[in-house]
């Protein structure tokens, strides 16, 4: 199903610019969406089984003055994941910013786990990344932004039963890295934003590891999904794809280099608008691995 809708003119600081979503019907995924539209840019939001949340999210999108589409693609398949960039590009003319939110958790510890769950979380969380980038390359011009939703899970694990979620996203912060080299020479920067314990369907307030997670962050509460919106909003304020420390809008100072992902909890929070990135000479200058392990607002 494929709904779009199509008014007024925007001004904020994509204006002008098209955005899909991936999972963008519920959760992270919905709220970035929200905010990527409220900074002026027309949106695409895929969904799978929440056909009338995604809907929801574009009237909302479309009652705010914004432009927006939501198309039903299983992430698990790779034609209907070809189809949404596809689509996009159709409806809007065009795509600037890619972002692979949609992700699945099937917990389970390894003497339960089924191969078929295996093959699902790799299809979901790490293949169709990759299938959406290669398709969005096609399209993407210099200034494009592919941004990866990962998981801090890539660099931690605090309790059982989430070794092969842990695998994907270690898996998308790898990718992540060899899309950077290979997309740079084109200007197009890609990103990972690794968020913390958020606050979803994905990881309730009533689930069985809530507490225990939420205790061994700094802050003592989860994030929430406005709050990952906004890390995604930040690289595309780069200038020249490169990324500073600080608030989004003191570009002055170069970032420095912080490594927070090396660290084990309770993680080190010096300043809690910081976003703390890996230091490479490649991901300085065409993308990396951005770290919200609690909760960063920015
Ligand atoms: N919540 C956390 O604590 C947390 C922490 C770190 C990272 N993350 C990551 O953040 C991303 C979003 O998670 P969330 O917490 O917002 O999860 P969520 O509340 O469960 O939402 C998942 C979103 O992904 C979509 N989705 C799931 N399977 C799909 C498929 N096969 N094809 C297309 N779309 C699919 C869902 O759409 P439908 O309902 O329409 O299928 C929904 O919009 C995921 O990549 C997750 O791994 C979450």
């Amino acid at each position: 199903m494929t709904s779009t809708t199509n008014t007024t003119n925007r001004t904020g600081g994509l204006a002008g610019k098209v955005a899909l979503i991936t999972g963008g019907s519920r959760g992270i995924g919905a709220a970035i969406a929200r905010r990527l539209a409220r900074d002026g840019a027309a949106v695409a939001v895929t969904y799978n089984a929440s056909p009338e949340k995604a809907e929801a999210v574009v009237r909302e999108i479309e009652a705010a003055g914004g432009r927006a589409l939501a198309v039903r693609a299983d992430s698990a398949d790779v034609g209907a994941v070809r189809n949404a960039v596809a689509t996009t590009v159709e409806t809007f003319g065009g795509i600037d910013v890619l972002v692979n939110n949609a992700g699945i958790l099937v917990h389970g510890t390894v003497d339960q786990y089924s191969i078929d769950d295996f093959d699902r979380m790799v299809a979901v969380n790490v293949r169709a990344v990759f299938v959406a980038v290669q398709e969005a390359a096609r399209h993407l011009k210099s200034g494009g932004r592919v941004i990866n939703i990962g998981s801090m899970v890539a660099d931690r694990t605090g309790f059982p039963g989430v070794s092969v979620y842990g695998m994907t996203k270690a898996a998308v912060a790898s990718l992540t890295r060899g899309l950077a080299i290979d997309l740079a020479p084109r200007g197009i920067t890609v990103n990972n934003v690794q968020p913390g314990p958020t606050e979803t369907d994905m990881n309730p307030k009533d689930g069985p590891h809530y507490d225990l997670v939420v205790n061994m962050l700094p802050v003592k509460r989860a994030g929430t999904a406005d709050e990952i919106a906004g890390m995604v909003s930040y690289p595309r304020q780069c200038r020249g794809g490169l990324c500073y420390r600080g608030q989004p809008d003191d570009r002055r100072r170069p970032h420095r280099v912080t490594d927070a992902t090396t660290a084990s909890p309770p993680l080190p929070v010096a300043d809690r608008t910081l976003i703390a990135r890996r230091d490479t000479d490649v991901e300085q200058k065409c993308g990396g691995n951005l770290v919200a392990p609690e909760g960063v607002t920015v």
